[in-house]
């Protein structure tokens, strides 16, 4: 597989440039990850901090908007297995499963050699599988990083990111990424918008423009942020997780990771430079195999 020639460095000037960027030059290639001075030491501190990882790969096939989503062929290939070739090639995951309530989903996956986990129907989200997989599984990991079967582009650096990020943080309990966001995604409420603190901690996310600027439009100057969806929580509290009780602004928002914040957890965020695929309708195939095509993948 062709590596992505998407990682570009950005953002090297002015205010964007912070400690707690994650500039993946391009993928294949190592990661310069620039961190402050606290979480370096404080992962030295630990040595082996939350040293297992495993990578948990939710898929339902039944979808509101997509029936057997995860087996769609893309470029010739099931989604989800291009997503967890990408994933294999991430470097610090011990282990890599499918969890999935399908017969079909687990019958493909073991066909091009995956793992798989069966987990119960009665799973609300892909957060409640992946804690139910965990439980499922015998050997202990420290951490879990749950990968969307959405996503068959996503960069194995990104993957490797944000485990990263939370080996360096022990204060933090979830990790996530975000991107730069897109002008035209700004007032679209299916785009999440997160703010961090000087240390790439998250403040807040939204589905409305974040900050918002008096002029009530959306500022060119400004390195608004876009929320991606992979995670990876302390196992911990992966089992806590999904049992604490929903919070205000999780329900108005309809965000569950409000649920951390506003039970008082850390998360931790860095950026990356990822052109955003995910694949929700069918017309989202069309679209990504486009784009495959132009960019030689295959
Ligand atoms: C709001 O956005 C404008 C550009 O659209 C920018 O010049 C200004 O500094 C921003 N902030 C405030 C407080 O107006
Ligand atoms: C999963 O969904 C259920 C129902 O919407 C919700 O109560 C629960 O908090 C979600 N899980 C997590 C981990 O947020």
């Amino acid at each position: 597989m062709k590596p992505l020639p998407i990682c570009t460095p950005s953002g090297q000037s002015g205010s964007s440039r912070k400690a707690w960027i994650v500039h993946s030059l391009v993928a294949g290639a190592a990661i310069a990850v620039a961190i402050g001075a606290h979480a370096v030491f404080s992962g030295r501190r630990f040595g082996k901090f939350r040293s297992t990882v495993i990578g948990i790969i939710p898929a339902r096939y039944a979808s509101s908007r997509f029936e057997g989503k995860p087996l769609v062929q893309i470029l010739g290939k099931p989604m989800i297995q291009r997503t967890w070739e990408r994933a294999k090639l991430a470097t610090t995951l011990d282990h890599i499963v499918v969890a999935t309530d399908d017969e079909k989903i687990a019958e493909c996956c073991q066909a091009f050699g995956a793992d798989v986990i069966m987990t119960s129907t009665s799973c609300r989200n892909g957060t409640e599988r992946c804690n139910e997989a965990l439980q499922k599984i015998e050997k202990k990991y420290d951490v879990v990083v749950n990968i969307q079967g959405d996503e068959p582009l996503i960069e194995p650096e990104i993957i490797d990111g944000v485990v990263k990020a939370l080996q360096r943080a022990p204060d933090a309990v979830f990790s996530t990424a975000v991107t730069s966001l897109k002008p035209e995604d700004g007032t679209d409420p299916n785009r999440v918008k997160c703010v961090v603190d000087n240390r790439g901690y998250a403040i807040y996310f939204s589905r409305g423009l974040i900050p918002y600027n008096k002029s009530g439009k959306f500022n060119p100057m400004f390195p608004y942020l876009l929320h991606l969806g992979i995670q990876s929580y302390d196992s911990k509290f992966l089992r806590i997780y999904p049992e604490l009780p929903p919070t205000p602004l999780q329900l108005e928002e309809d965000l569950e990771q409000l649920k951390v914040l506003e039970n008082g957890y850390k998360m931790k965020v860095i950026k990356v430079d990822h052109d955003a695929h995910g694949v929700d309708t069918p017309e989202d195939v069309e679209k990504i195999e486009a784009l495959m095509r132009e960019r030689n993948l295959s």
